[in-house]
């Protein structure tokens, strides 16, 4: 069945989805995203990505039409025409686009309807499996709060994890050596003593939805955290380290550049605030509906 991506107010098949050259979020990357979970059909938080997303909106003076109801309703009838059971579903929101190539908003692209592109895609729950990071320089600018659609420090970080044999890319402050958070996830790990750690939710991180619930999960298991950054050294003396993201939930990390996290294996600490996780997307159910 070809998907199907609503696009500016009418429903198309994929291939036929397509935006103006002279769309902002084409030439400046002058746009806002979301990435949400669906779960047997579901959306997994969506009030806080909803928040997220008007934050983020705010931030780059960004009006939107929609109510939290019509983007809502939206979003469903793109899982119901794709027949998405579980996955996650892509909205972006960009700017109006301009009629040349002008770095400054001008009164039109202020006043006028933003473009909203709702995608959905099929992906069974990920597993617990351990994934493999790489350590990178955070080159990035000092509004990583914002999820903005200008990705390619995180593209190029990405790619070179792959060329490394590695899942993810994960950033660190050349000056303090603080890990701030990965490519397209959030940073966590485990001291010897139990006590986890991840960076606090500031300019330099994406407040991550799955950061804030596994933060929620933590406190209803009594585990101890600490919003506090962690150096380099920190996380190569960790017990356990992990990664929070919307399509990874929560996954163990076995390997810091090629050097084995503790034995290599996934800790009991991961272990066990997966399956919080997992149980906190699938509540009804300890097993997500087979089909994706
Ligand atoms: N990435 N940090 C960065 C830089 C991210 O891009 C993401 C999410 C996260 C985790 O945020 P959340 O828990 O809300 O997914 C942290 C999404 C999934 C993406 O770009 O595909």
């Amino acid at each position: 069945m070809a998907s199907i991506v609503y696009s500016n107010g009418r429903y198309l098949p994929r291939h036929q989805a397509q935006t103006s050259v002279f769309d902002r979020a084409h030439l400046f990357a002058d746009g806002i995203y979301e990435v949400i979970w669906v779960a047997n059909r579901a959306l997994v938080d969506w009030q806080d990505h909803h928040t997220r997303l008007l934050s983020s909106l705010a931030a780059v003076s960004l009006s939107i039409p929609w109510s939290p109801a019509v983007l809502r309703t939206l979003i469903f009838e793109v899982i119901r025409k794709n027949n998405l059971n579980n996955g996650f579903v892509y909205l972006q929101i960009n700017r109006k686009h301009s009629y040349t190539r002008d770095h400054r908003i001008t009164t039109t692209e202020k006043g006028g309807r933003p473009a909203l592109m709702i995608s959905a895609h099929h992906a069974p729950p990920p597993q617990c499996q351990p994934l493999k990071v790489i350590t990178l320089p955070d080159e990035r600018w000092r509004h990583c709060d914002i999820k903005s659609t200008a990705l390619i420090k995180a593209v190029l970080s990405k790619q070179q994890a792959q060329q490394q044999g590695a899942h993810e890319a994960w950033f660190f402050d050349k000056d303090t050596q603080a890990i701030t958070e990965g490519a397209s996830c959030n940073a966590w790990m485990v001291t010897h003593n139990g006590t986890l750690c991840t960076h606090p939710a500031d300019n330099r991180i994406l407040h991550g939805v799955a950061r804030q619930t596994l933060l929620k999960l933590c406190q209803r298991h009594k585990l101890p955290v600490q919003e506090q950054a962690f150096t380099l050294d920190a996380l190569r003396n960790a017990r356990e380290v992990f990664l929070t993201s919307t399509t990874l939930f929560v996954s163990p990390v076995s390997h810091i550049d090629d050097v084995a996290v503790g034995n290599g294996k996934v800790g009991e600490t991961t272990q066990r605030l997966f399956d919080a996780y997992l149980h906190h997307c699938y509540p009804s159910s300890s097993s997500p509906d087979s089909h994706a």
